[in-house]
C-alpha cells in the first residue's frame, strides 16, 4: 500500500469514528508515525510502505479512533511558544488558556521581577508560558494532583524554566505576596460531563474537569497572598457571577474578558492589601 492509500484509509477510518477532523489528525498522525513532515506526505504520496511504517501508523491512528485526544497521542502539544509534554495526567492546555496568558503578561507588563502564581497548574502550561515570555518572573504553580505536577515537572525541565512546584490543595500552605494569581480551574458543571466530546470525558482527569467549588474557594483566599491582580479563566456561562463574586469581595478593577470566539472566559481583579 502506498502512503497516500494508508492516508485515505486512515482519515475514513477517523471519520466513521467520529473524529471531527479526520483528515488533519491522519495526516498528523501519519507525519507522526513515519517522522515526515505534513509536506512531505504529499511529495512521498505514491511510496510504498514497509510494514513496519503501516504498523507504526495503525497504532497510533487506533489511539486517536478510540476518541483518545490526538495531544495524548502525539504526546506532546504546542501552547503559546511552547511544545509541551502531554499525556493523561493532565488537561491538554487549551487555545483559550493562550488568551489568559496573553492578558497575564499585559498586567505585568511594567514589574522586572513579577511574583506569580499559578494556581492547578496542569501540564504546567500557564507557569511555563508565562516563565519563558516574561524571563524575570518568579513564578511558583500548584496543583493537587501529584501526576499533574510531575508532568509539569517534566516540561519544565525540557524547557530549562525555573518554576517552583507545590502540592497544594489550591493555595492552602502557600505564603508570600504575589503580584499575580492566575488560575484556570476546574469548572465543568458535573451535570455537563455526559454531553461533552469524549475525548474530553473520557480521557481527560475528572479532577481538571468538574467544578466542586474551586473558583469560589480560589477569590475568598487569594487576597491574602495578593497584592496585584487575580485572573481566572472561566466557563463561559459564568463570567458575570465570578466577576460579580469578585466585586463583592472587596477586589477593584473587576473586569472580563473575551476568548478568541468571542465567550466571556477571562475575570479579573485587582487586590490592594490596605496596610
Ligand atoms: C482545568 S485544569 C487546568 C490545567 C492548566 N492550568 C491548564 O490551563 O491547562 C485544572 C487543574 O486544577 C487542578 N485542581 C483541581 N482541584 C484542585 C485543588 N483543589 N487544588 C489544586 N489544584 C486543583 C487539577 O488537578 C488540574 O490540573
Amino acid at each position: 500500500m502506498t502512503l497516500g492509500e494508508v492516508l485515505a484509509g486512515a482519515t475514513e477510518y477517523l471519520a466513521n469514528r467520529g473524529v471531527e477532523s479526520a483528515r488533519l489528525d491522519a495526516e498528523r498522525l501519519l507525519a507522526r508515525a513515519l517522522g515526515l513532515s505534513r509536506i512531505e506526505l504529499y511529495t512521498q504520496h505514491d511510496r510504498p510502505l514497509t510494514e513496519a511504517e503501516r504498523e507504526a501508523a495503525r497504532e497510533l491512528v487506533q489511539r486517536r479512533g478510540a476518541r483518545e485526544p490526538l495531544a495524548y497521542v502525539l504526546g506532546d502539544w504546542d501552547f503559546r511558544r511552547l511544545t509541551l509534554r502531554t499525556d493523561a495526567r493532565a488537561l491538554v492546555p487549551r487555545p483559550e488558556t493562550e488568551i489568559v496568558v496573553e492578558r497575564c503578561l499585559e498586567l505585568i507588563r511594567g514589574i522586572d521581577c513579577p511574583r506569580v502564581l499559578d494556581v492547578g497548574t496542569g501540564s504546567g502550561a500557564i507557569a511555563l508560558a508565562l516563565a519563558h515570555e516574561h524571563p524575570g518572573a518568579r513564578v511558583v504553580a500548584t496543583d493537587a494532583s501529584e501526576a499533574a505536577l510531575e508532568l509539569a515537572q517534566e516540561n519544565a525541565r525540557e524547557h530549562a524554566l525555573n518554576v517552583t512546584f507545590v502540592r497544594a490543595d489550591l493555595l492552602d500552605g502557600v505564603d508570600g505576596t504575589f503580584d499575580l494569581v492566575v488560575s484556570n480551574p476546574p469548572y465543568v458543571d458535573a451535570g455537563e460531563l455526559a454531553a461533552l466530546e469524549p475525548e474530553v470525558r473520557d480521557w481527560e482527569p475528572r479532577s481538571a474537569l468538574v467544578d466542586e467549588g474551586q473558583t469560589g474557594r480560589l477569590v475568598a483566599d487569594a487576597s491574602r497572598v495578593l497584592d496585584g491582580w487575580l485572573v481566572l479563566e472561566v466557563h463561559e456561562a459564568h463570567a458575570r457571577t465570578t466577576a460579580a463574586q469578585i466585586e463583592a469581595a472587596g477586589y477593584s478593577d473587576v473586569g472580563v474578558g473575551l476568548d478568541l470566539a468571542g465567550k466571556e472566559r477571562l475575570v479579573e481583579a485587582r487586590w490592594q492589601p490596605t496596610s
